[in-house]
């Protein structure tokens, strides 16, 4: 517990500023944050997850300065004026690299440009030929053969699942496929006890994989969590009638379900390694990105009657809150500052405790920030005042 303790101790430090009040406009001072100290753009997850929060930026003030920011970060940086992606290859399957389509198809929303489609069209043509596991998964990169990563799943489903709906809205083997991906993980890698799931499955040999099971060792909360984002945005657009949507939901509703026993009851967020016995090791630490996934999931499935109320309200609001209490502070300069998203995991090698006990923990990390913005609009638009 020591190591909890002085990390506790070390925020409360530096931070005793935040509790979490219906006043504070988180999500917009988050955004001014990261405007002041600028970031770089590229098409990786990571700024794809953030510009998620620049989006909410925009839809809570309608101040073009957040959209202005964001097209600027787009345009002849990535997207190219004639619709191309600035240095992309045709051949490198990286989902990661994926993400960024849902961007691409949110500036063409706003501005019309044909550029945004024709990225966003590239990015669906790799769908069609990333290489796949014998059961027809995705491999997570290629060079991972024949490995799903939970991240993958948030990676290329909701763009795959929004293109579809918009563009090919007949396509059955389309619907069948974004399904399969959500499946094979369900049925090889949910601990049907617990309802967790660990961090990936191997269809095929991995050196991090059960040899029998092809599951890895331990459950990571940030790749839980882009999991339940990744079902709550793509139920929001995978076909009532088509008879996997049940599917979808079931799986979303039971992992919402499990995430309410695994949540820390001393400090209302969640454990870096999630499955017992791990929470009471003392290297273990609770992590910002996975519990700002986590409170996003269930306030959106709350808000699209995907979750009742009367069960998840309460909880939701208090995980909310607790986020801000033990990871949020202002810093000098009137930033704001989300502490303890503990740096990439990557299902590389051996991939044991120690490994994920031995990640160094980063302020301000995109992939804890995106998802902490998309919580606060939840929040301040709504949340607070339910
Ligand atoms: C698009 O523009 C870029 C940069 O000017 C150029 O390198 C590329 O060849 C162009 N692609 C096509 C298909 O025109
Ligand atoms: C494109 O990606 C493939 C797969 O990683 C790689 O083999 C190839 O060298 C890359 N091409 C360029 C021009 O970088
Ligand atoms: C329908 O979806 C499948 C699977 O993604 C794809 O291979 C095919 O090209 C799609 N059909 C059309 C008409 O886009
Ligand atoms: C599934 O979860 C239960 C309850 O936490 C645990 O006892 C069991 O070892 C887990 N099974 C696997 C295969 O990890």
């Amino acid at each position: 517990m020591l190591f909890t303790q002085l990390f506790a101790l070390g925020v409360a430090l530096l931070a005793p500023a935040a509790a979490a009040d219906d006043q504070t406009p988180y999500l917009t001072w988050m955004a001014d944050t990261f405007i002041q100290d600028g970031v770089t753009p590229n098409y990786g997850y990571q700024v794809a997850t953030l510009y998620l929060g620049f989006e909410k930026a925009y839809e809570i003030s309608n101040d073009e300065k957040y959209l202005d920011w964001y097209k600027g970060q787009i345009d002849d940086h990535v997207v190219l004026e004639n619709g191309t992606i600035k240095n992309w290859n045709y051949t490198r399957y990286v989902l990661d690299e994926y993400r960024i389509a849902n961007n691409y198809l949110y500036l063409y929303d706003k501005t019309g440009l044909e550029k945004y489609k024709s990225a966003a069209k590239i990015v669906r043509n790799m769908i069609n030929s990333t290489p796949r596991s014998p059961s027809g998964g995705f491999w997570h990169q290629i060079f991972f053969r024949n490995q799903m990563w939970l991240d993958g799943l948030f990676m290329a489903q909701p763009f795959y699942a929004k293109w579809t709906h918009r563009y090919d809205a007949d396509n059955q083997t389309a619907w069948n496929d974004i399904l399969l991906q959500y499946d094979l993980i369900e049925t090889h890698a949910r601990n049907k006890t617990s309802g967790l799931i660990p961090h990936g499955w191997a269809d095929g040999q991995a050196t991090w994989a059960d040899p029998v099971t092809g599951v890895s060792p331990h459950v990571w909360v940030r790749a839980l969590g882009w999991y339940f984002m990744s079902l709550v945005e793509v139920l929001q657009v995978f076909p009532t009638s088509h008879p996997g949507y049940e599917k979808l939901m079931s799986y979303f509703v039971s992992l919402a379900e499990a995430l309410k026993k695994t949540r820390d009851v001393d400090s209302g967020t969640w454990w870096q390694v999630m499955e017992d016995p791990y929470p009471t090791y003392e290297e273990n630490f609770i992590e910002a990105s996975g519990s700002a996934m986590f409170t996003y999931g269930w306030f959106k499935g709350i808000a699209l009657g995907y979750l009742p109320k009367e069960a998840y309200l309460e909880t939701a609001k208090d995980a909310y809150t607790s986020i801000v209490k033990n990871f949020i502070s202002e810093a000098e300069d009137n930033r704001l500052v989300l502490h303890g998203t503990v740096d990439e995991c990557n299902l590389i090698g051996k991939v044991d405790l120690a490994y994920y006990f031995s990640r160094p923990i980063r302020d301000n990390h995109k992939n804890g920030v995106g998802p902490f913005m998309l919580a606060s609009f939840e929040w301040e638009t709504w949340a607070k005042d339910a």
